[in-house]
């Protein structure tokens, strides 16, 4: 098996998570302890993409009850909530984060007691991670079926194993043509400011032994003019109920591009990323981050003491510009907000 971004130890009730930050040059663990470790690594990237974000602050949540020595309920049901909303700081805009947390308080909400809280919220962090790899072969396979031998696929950002529990979402086809010796290409846009795209992405498809070429972002246009793409496939963070899909910064830009060159655009995600709740794109909170990431690369000043900085970590593609979104129910086309809600009570578990 590949490695995983997060690992529970039940014998020891430590998390262990892949710091992601130090790819691609040291593979790297934290064993996190408490819930504010977890959150530690969540905001500063440690742990990212949003299906993993999820699961780690599923996790998070555990550490804090497995600490927990009460035998009220109802305190413990109280404070259970009070560390779901401190963790929803970490990070605003991947909405897998909320929702699975929130699974894990309905779990604990069925307890008649603290012990069994406990083991049910135990269960149910598991669970989702369980899911979420079924749920990603799945996204991998419907992927496959819109690609032949010999195709190229343009990525953005990190939507790998190591933004889920396995197998990734965008890069989810890429693992099951591995196992059929289909063979595909990918080009990785570098995606600044972080450099999601060349330190994970280059390196996880090298991992899988892709013929992967990285790309700086500003070459995007002029790759999807010459260099044959059948496809662009990315991840998303949060697929509003009309099909608005938030993504890592540069993915509006390239949904744009696919359209004028009429390439297929499409978005890869488990289900649990799209909030009916939110009607439109324009109601997802985008999370802007730190001056630094634009300023500096690695620790040395790019730009002028003082710079004036917008940072957002995320744009929105609007649906008219997505030719497909690939879940783990199949893939949806056509009118987003009917089929999104009827896929709604669909389960495939
Ligand atoms: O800021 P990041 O690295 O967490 O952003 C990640 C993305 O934008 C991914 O494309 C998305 O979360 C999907 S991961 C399967």
């Amino acid at each position: 098996m590949t490695i995983q971004s997060v690992e529970w130890n039940q014998e020891t009730n430590v998390l262990r998570i892949l710091d992601q930050r130090q790819l691609p040059h040291k593979v790297i663990f934290i064993d996190a302890v408490s819930i504010e470790e977890v959150w530690e690594a969540i905001t500063f990237l440690k742990v990212r993409g949003a299906p993993a974000i999820g699961i780690a602050a599923a996790f998070g949540l555990i550490l804090w009850s497995e600490g927990k020595q009460s035998n009220q309920l109802e305190l413990f049901l109280n404070e259970l909530q009070a560390k779901r909303d401190y963790l929803a700081t970490s990070r605003p805009t991947a909405v897998n984060l909320f929702w699975a947390t929130d699974r894990v308080i309905e779990a604990a909400i069925q307890a008649k007691s603290v012990e069994e809280a406990k083991e049910r919220c135990v269960l149910e962090a598991l669970a989702i991670q369980e899911e979420d790899r079924n749920t990603c072969r799945k996204i991998g396979e419907f992927g496959l079926e819109l690609l032949e031998d010999g195709d190229t696929v343009l990525t953005i950002c990190n939507a790998g194993g190591i933004a889920t529990a396995q197998y990734g979402t965008a890069l989810a086809p890429f693992y099951l043509a591995k196992e059929s010796d289909i063979e595909l290409k990918a080009y990785a846009c570098e995606t600044r400011p972080v450099l999601q795209g060349a330190r994970l992405t280059a390196w996880e498809l090298q991992q899988l032994g892709i013929d992967v070429t990285l790309i700086t972002d500003s070459m995007a246009a002029h790759v999807l003019k010459t260099k044959n793409i059948t496809a662009v496939i990315v991840g998303a963070d949060r697929i509003a109920a009309n099909g608005d899909t938030a993504n890592k910064i540069g993915t509006y830009g390239l949904a744009i591009l696919a359209k004028a060159h009429d390439i297929p655009f499409y978005v890869a995600a488990p289900y649990s990323t799209i909030d009916l709740n939110t009607v439109s794109g324009e109601d997802i909170p985008i999370e802007e981050r730190a001056a630094e990431e634009v300023t500096h690369l690695q620790g040395v000043a790019l730009a002028p003491d003082g710079t004036k900085v917008f940072n957002p970590a995320f744009d929105v593609v609007p649906n008219e510009l997505i030719s497909g979104i690939i879940t783990e129910k199949g893939l949806i086309r056509g009118d987003f907000k009917d089929r999104l809600q009827a896929l709604q009570n669909e389960s495939v578990h």
